[in-house]
C-alpha cells in the first residue's frame, strides 16, 4: 500500500481523490516538485522547497504550507512508505472552481504528494537520445504541471528508440524533456547558464557547486547545438537519474559511444557525495 497525502489528510494512493474541476485537471494549472529520498532522507529538501516557493510565486498561487508545513508533509509521507530510497511527488494546484480560464481569487489551492520507489541504476546502461526543436514557451523555469511538449519530446524519443530528447532552441541547446544537459567539449565541462529557457535543475545546480573552484570548473555558456556533434561527452541530470552519460545521439555514438572518463569522475565524486550526506547523523 502507498501512502499518499491529499489536502491535509494522508490515505492509501487508491483512495485519493481530486475533483474533476480542478484546475490542475482542467488546465494543468499548478506547478510540482520532485525530490530525492536516499536512506529515508531528502536529498536538497531546502532547494526543492525554494524551487517550489518560486514556481508558485511566479504563476500566483498563495504557498499553502510554510517551511515546517513542508518538511513534516516530507517527512510522514517518507516515514509512511516503504522502501529506503524514494521518490516524492510534489503537487500544488490552484484549487477546485468552474471552468474559467481567470481565476477566480482566494482559491484553495489542491496539495497532493505521493512516493514511489526510487532506484538509481549504480551503473547505468547505455543512454540514447535524439535532438529536437525546443517548442515549449519561454517560462521553462517554472516547474508547471503543464508537460505536453514534454510528454510529446519523450514520446518521439521513445519512438526513434531513445531514451531522451536533447532540447534546441534558435540553435542553442536549452535541456532535456525530463533532464538538465551538461556537454564536455576541448576537455571543459558546459552546460546552459540559467534562464527562463531551462528549468534550474537541483542537481545540475549541485554539479556546478560541487566543481566551482577545481580543474573541473562547469562553464555556464550557450552550447550551440553544432558543438553537440563534436563533443567528447554528453550527460543528463535529473532527480531521479542523477547523472546519466549519452552515449548515442541521433543514432550516431557519442566519441567512442561509451561513457567518457570525465563522467566516470564526476559520477563518483557526486556519488560520494549523496552517500556523504545520507550518511550524516
Ligand atoms: N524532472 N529539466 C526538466 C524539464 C525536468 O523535468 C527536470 C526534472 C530537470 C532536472 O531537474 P532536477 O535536477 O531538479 O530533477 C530539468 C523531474 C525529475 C520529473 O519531471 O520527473
Amino acid at each position: 500500500m502507498s501512502l499518499c497525502y491529499l489536502n491535509g489528510e494522508y490515505l492509501p494512493l487508491a483512495e485519493a481523490r481530486v475533483p474533476v474541476l480542478d484546475r490542475g485537471f482542467i488546465f494543468g494549472d499548478g506547478v510540482y516538485e520532485v525530490i530525492p529520498v536516499f536512506k529515508r532522507r531528502p536529498f536538497r529538501l531546502g532547494e526543492h522547497r525554494a524551487r517550489l516557493a518560486r514556481s508558485l510565486e511566479a504563476i500566483g498561487i498563495r504557498d499553502p504550507l510554510d517551511d515546517a508545513g513542508w518538511r513534516a508533509l516530507v517527512e510522514r509521507l517518507v516515514a509512511g512508505n516503504a522502501g529506503e530510497d524514494q521518490s516524492l511527488y510534489v503537487q500544488v494546484t490552484r484549487g477546485v472552481a468552474p471552468r474559467n480560464h481567470a481565476p477566480p481569487p482566494d482559491l484553495v489551492p489542491t496539495v497532493f504528494a505521493m512516493s514511489t520507489p526510487l532506484e538509481v541504476p549504480a551503473d547505468p546502461a547505455p543512454v540514447a537520445a535524439i535532438t529536437l526543436e525546443d517548442i515549449r514557451w519561454s517560462r521553462c523555469d517554472i516547474k508547471a504541471i503543464s508537460l505536453l511538449a514534454n510528454v510529446m519530446f519523450r514520446e518521439a524519443a521513445t519512438a526513434a528508440g531513445a531514451y531522451e530528447a536533447i532540447l534546441v532552441r534558435d540553435g542553442i541547446v536549452t535541456e532535456g524533456a525530463a533532464s538538465n544537459v551538461f556537454v564536455v567539449h576541448g576537455g571543459r565541462i558546459r552546460t546552459a547558464a540559467h534562464s527562463p529557457h531551462i528549468l534550474p535543475g537541483i542537481t545540475r545546480d549541485l554539479i556546478v557547486e560541487l566543481l566551482a573552484g577545481t580543474p573541473d570548473a562547469v562553464r555556464e555558456d550557450p552550447i550551440p547545438a553544432a558543438l553537440l556533434v563534436e563533443a567528447e561527452e554528453i550527460w543528463i541530470t535529473s532527480s531521479t537519474k542523477e547523472l546519466l552519460a549519452v552515449t548515442t545521439l541521433d543514432g550516431k555514438p557519442v566519441a567512442d559511444g561509451k561513457p567518457g572518463p570525465v563522467y566516470r569522475r564526476i559520477k563518483a565524486q557526486f556519488t560520494a557525495y549523496r552517500e556523504k550526506v545520507a550518511g550524516l547523523p
